[in-house]
């Protein structure tokens, strides 16, 4: 693949796709990860004398942080200490000339890229270089980097449709997120503990199989609605309040396949022994096998307990290799971040060679200081799809785009 070391950037206009999509509040981005993770490579770009132009997508259509880029021009400029232009356009006129503007050295960002109808949609390279999002931007920019390693696994024009048509660059964060990620797939070493929470259970479900299946794990921690789908998969009584929630957001159609991978992995799954329920805004523990899991039937979980944190923390101890991506509980809720935090911390102690992702839950990471753990990946589900061993199309493409231009650009 293509590194941004083999080119020559000088008065080069480049597209630079990263993944900026980030937790917002008020219309405030609340968390700047994102932004910190791709600035060596804005900066070599700069500094290299190149024309920048970033794109990336912020929500989807419809849901409540779908927003302009305005306020991501003016995190990026702070952060830089430079003006970055916002560009009230993705691929019209008005973009590019804007784009043919720029001076060496500097920076603007389009507008939100899923404002385009093409952007939406998932297809294959060959359909993607059809769409006017490529074809117009293509005739004002010389090269494309990709940096945007979180969206690494949707297969979109701005992400993969240049890479037949530009050189197609792999940029610093692609390149440290894939070594870290192949680093803890492919080791050697044991103990490998994944540790999967979070709300994204089918993908979690496909990690846990792959694997344990091809034994790139020894023993899988769960937590988070990951957790409340297996222990329910195992036979116990989540209460009436807790099974329906789940099935208000289609959760209990995964039981099933939990059950599946129980049948064949049942001791390397570890759920939790107690939970936090929100008992009228009050934290309070609820032992599994207790008398007070009643409780369960009125009381929403909303972590995982403080005596399951407490196992989880001696097992990661011992780690040396952890996977970790998504959080325990609702971590958002001071009083219901405990189990977060304290496996988040438990992951950093260990001496072990560590990976935690999951989108906006590394947010928590910076929240509460937790210093140590070996590799923050920007990813969420682009992480999850890695290591349910799926082919991610931004990688393929990036390959795609090596083989065709490495003669002409030697
Ligand atoms: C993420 O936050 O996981 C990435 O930005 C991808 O977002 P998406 O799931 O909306 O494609």
């Amino acid at each position: 693949m293509f590194r941004l070391e083999d080119f020559n950037f000088h008065n080069k206009t480049v597209f630079l796709r990263v993944d900026l999509n980030s937790p917002m509040k008020d219309g405030k981005i609340i968390s700047d990860a994102r932004f910190k993770a791709v600035l060596p490579t804005i900066r070599y770009l700069i500094e290299s004398g190149a024309k920048v132009v970033i794109g990336t997508h912020q929500g989807k259509p419809y849901s409540e942080d779908y927003t302009t880029t305005e306020e991501h021009a003016r995190v990026l400029s702070e952060l830089l200490d430079q003006h970055v232009e916002y560009i009230e356009d993705i691929f019209g006129r008005y973009a590019r000339e804007k784009i043919k503007e720029l001076k060496s050295g500097e920076v603007a960002i389009l507008e939100n890229l899923r404002f385009s109808a093409e952007e939406v949609k998932n297809k294959p390279i060959e359909e993607c270089e059809k769409t006017f999002l490529v074809k117009k931007l293509s005739k004002v920019i010389d090269y494309v980097v990709n940096d945007a390693f979180a969206t690494a696994h949707r297969s979109q024009p701005s992400l993969v449709g240049f890479a037949r048509i530009k050189p197609m660059i792999m940029g610093f964060l692609m390149e440290k997120e894939i070594e870290a990620l192949m680093r803890a797939y492919y080791s050697k070493d044991s103990p490998k503990i994944y540790v999967l929470g979070g709300a994204k259970v089918e993908d979690s479900l496909k990690v846990v199989e792959n694997v344990l299946r091809r034994e790139r794990a020894d023993l899988v921690l769960t937590g988070g609605l990951v957790a409340n789908v297996f222990t329910l998969a195992k036979g116990f009584d989540l209460g009436r309040k807790n099974v329906e929630f789940m099935k208000k957001k289609g959760l209990l159609d995964y039981v099933k396949h939990a059950e599946e991978i129980l049948d064949e992995f049942y001791p390397y799954i570890r759920t939790p022994v107690d939970f936090a329920v929100d008992y009228k805004g009050e934290r309070v523990e609820i032992d599994l096998l207790s008398e007070n899991r009643g409780l369960l039937h009125q009381y929403q979980i909303m972590d995982i307990g403080k005596r399951t944190a407490e196992k989880y923390r001696e097992i990661l101890m011992k780690a040396r290799i952890i996977v970790a991506n998504g959080p325990m509980g609702v971590f958002e809720r001071e009083e219901f971040a405990i189990g977060t935090v304290e496996v988040f911390k438990a992951i950093a102690d260990s001496p072990a060679f560590s990976v935690l992702g999951g989108g906006h839950s590394i947010a928590s990471i910076q929240k509460y200081g937790i210093t140590g753990i070996t590799h923050i990946s920007t990813g969420g589900g682009a992480m999850l799809s890695f290591f349910a061993g799926e082919e991610l199309p931004v990688l393929r493409a990036l390959q795609i785009s090596y083989e065709k231009f490495k003669e002409v650009v030697k």
